[in-house]
């Protein structure tokens, strides 16, 4: 007669001992097709029919005790191994966070949200274009004519000819989005456009990528008046300052007519630029009435509506506003520097959260 006891006792032990893997092992062992116990149970066939009644019995027995033991082992081990995970991998949601570690938000970025911020929250949405850019976005459209002379102004780097003659080219400003809004939306439009632009430019106060912003408004009554309430209040909600004298000078676009300069008053007493009421004036950007001639290329009815635009070098107001004496500096990635000028990333500038901080 078989020693039961003996098999379920060993089986047992076995089963108390193995890890996840070695459970698998063991059960194939005991019940798997070529197991102990499936082998005792095929042996049953071969016994008298009062034998085999009894054994039978003992048989079942012998193998729901030993799959149960299986079962709860098995769970037991899942439950073990997924606390060591959970331990492993636990997050302490409740550390405050470690933006140092995530680096800077670079100055120019940093503006770049100061300024949607700002134009953001006088209802204006952004719009992009690309920074290759053909002779009609550029030029064109924008009401240079071929050959005139203010194409020559804008030390443009051109892309090799094509087959037709003509060539591509870096964008000289981000006027060109101007053109590709108004031809893609219709009026009323209130866009802000910020992006990199280039010049064959070089030395202390140029290099040849640098960035603008430009602002586009069309609609039916749109006049001066409200391109200098806007402007006046960008510059002061940017430069954070209660009264800021603006000045707006005569100048020539050749896609604005008006066109204007703006100068913001400034003091440098003692050496120290300070924006704001003073002895001094800066100059800003440039703006003015989108010309008729540029509406009538875009689709649009200049006698129906009109419009401004402005347009300023992002480098510069940065410089301005957070005294970065050096223009070269931005493009240097020199990481001393971004630590000193950059910005903490979890700072994101709002107006009621704080431009920058
Ligand atoms: N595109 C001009 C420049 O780069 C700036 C500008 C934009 C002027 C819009 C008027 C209106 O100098």
């Amino acid at each position: 007669m078989i020693d039961l006891d003996r098999i379920r006792s060993e089986a047992l032990a076995d089963i108390a001992a193995a890890d996840l893997e070695g459970l698998e092992t063991t059960r194939v062992a005991l019940l798997g097709k070529k197991g102990a116990i499936t082998a005792l149970m095929r042996s049953l066939g071969d016994m008298g029919p009062e034998e085999r009644r009894n054994a039978g019995l003992a048989l079942n027995a012998l193998k729901d005790v030993i799959s149960t033991a299986l079962d709860q082992r098995k769970a037991r081990l899942d439950a073990e191994r997924l606390d060591q995970r959970l331990a492993r991998e636990r997050v302490d949601v409740t550390q405050p966070a470690r933006p140092d570690r995530v680096g800077r938000i670079h100055p120019i970025s940093q503006t770049i949200d100061e300024v949607v911020a700002i134009f953001g929250q006088m209802g204006f949405a952004v719009a992009e274009g690309p920074d290759i850019e053909d002779d009609f976005h550029n030029f064109t459209a924008l009401n240079f004519p071929p050959g005139h002379p203010a194409r020559l102004m804008h030390d443009t780097f051109f892309l090799p000819e094509k087959s037709d003659g003509s060539r591509f080219l870096l964008r000289t400003h981000t006027s060109p989005v101007q053109v590709r809004t108004m031809r893609k939306q219709a009026p009323p439009i209130r866009v802000i456009i910020p992006g990199r632009t280039y010049r064959c430019d070089s030395d202390m106060t140029h290099t040849p990528m640098f960035h603008q912003v430009e602002g586009l408004v069309i609609d039916k009554t749109t006049t001066m008046g409200h391109l200098k309430g806007c402007l006046i209040e960008f510059v002061k909600t940017y430069f954070e300052v209660d009264e800021v004298p603006v000045r707006f000078r005569p100048s020539f676009f050749p896609f604005t007519e008006p066109s204007a300069e703006v100068d913001i008053g400034c003091s440098r007493a003692g050496g120290e630029l300070k924006i704001g009421a003073g002895a001094d004036w800066l100059e800003i950007l440039g703006c003015g009435m989108v010309h008729p001639n540029v509406l009538r290329n875009c689709g649009i009815d200049p006698d129906e509506y009109q419009g401004f635009a402005f347009g300023m070098g992002i480098e510069r107001i940065a410089m301005l506003k957070y005294g970065i004496p050096d223009l070269r500096t931005f493009f240097e990635s020199d990481l001393r520097w971004l630590h000193h000028y950059g910005f903490v990333p979890l700072d994101v500038p709002t107006l009621s959260g704080g431009l920058a901080r």
